[in-house]
């Protein structure tokens, strides 16, 4: 079934047909190893927000591929800066979406994984409180939970001071969800970046000059460039990109 604005394949063969969501599906996928897919929508000119939210940058097709990536995933990993500015609701699908999983194995729901460094997070907040599948929290030996958070969310801990994303990540895979998707934000995409962790870039590029302001979809220390080579290019007619770049 097509919904919406028609999506099509630019590169690398080009597709005269607009993309329905099983051939949609099927380009993104899950991988038959583990694998941290990043997710993100930025400006022509390089900016992740306008006016200080994603929502302004992201469009029908765009919120169409994220669903789909949700869909296919079996954790959902978010920083806890997007987690609380973004006010991150419970992680549902349509009943569509949930068939697709069963039949394919997976659990109803894609698990959340929120990363805290100090665990300034509200139990009370939708994406913990009415999650259909116990969410986790990744941090560090050091950080206190506030009340009722562990009532909520198992506490994963790796790390002393600060938080191992790598063994956060093993830690993950270790518990069955190796399918990871994150939504960011950019001082996590920053670290993993850092920490030579992210093997995808799902990026869609909005037909808009934000101008000067806004920051980038990556932000923190320096880290050294890594290559991301380019998978495919997929075009809607509202005149959006939806790029993926992948490991080899
Ligand atoms: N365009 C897009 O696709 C997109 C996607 C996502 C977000 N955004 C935008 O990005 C902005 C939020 O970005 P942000 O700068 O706040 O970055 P962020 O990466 O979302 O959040 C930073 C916070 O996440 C936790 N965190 C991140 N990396 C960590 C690490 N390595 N170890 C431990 N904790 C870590 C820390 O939480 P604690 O403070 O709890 O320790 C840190 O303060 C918002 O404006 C949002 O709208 C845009």
């Amino acid at each position: 079934m097509t919904v919406g604005i028609p999506i099509r394949r630019l590169w690398p063969e080009p597709s005269t047909q607009p993309l329905d969501d099983a051939a949609l599906t099927a380009l993104y996928g899950r991988a038959d190893k583990p694998r941290l897919r990043m997710n993100f929508v930025a400006s022509l000119d390089g900016a992740v927000t306008v006016d200080g939210y994603s929502a302004g940058l992201s469009g029908e097709p765009d919120k169409r591929v994220f669903g789909l990536l949700r869909m296919v995933c079996d954790a959902l990993v978010v920083a806890a800066g997007t987690l609380r500015h973004e006010e991150y609701r419970a992680v549902r699908l349509n009943e569509r979406r949930r068939a697709w999983r069963r039949a394919n194995g997976l659990a109803e729901y894609p698990t959340l994984v929120v990363v805290s460094g100090s665990l300034d997070l509200d139990p009370a907040q939708a994406a913990f409180a009415d999650a259909p599948t116990r969410p986790v929290v990744l941090t560090h030996a050091d950080a206190d939970p506030p009340p009722g958070l562990t009532d909520v969310a198992d506490v994963l801990r790796c790390g002393a001071e600060r938080v191992d994303l790598a063994a956060g990540l093993a830690e993950l895979h270790r518990r069955g969800l190796t399918q990871l998707l994150c939504e960011g934000g950019p001082h996590l995409f920053g670290a993993l970046t850092a920490a030579d962790l992210v093997d995808e870039l799902c990026l869609t590029v909005s037909p808009l000059l934000a101008g000067p302001g806004p920051g980038r979809i990556t932000a923190g220390d320096a880290a050294p460039p890594r290559h991301l080579p380019l998978r495919h290019v997929l075009a809607a007619e509202d005149g959006v990109l939806l790029l993926r770049h992948a490991r080899p």
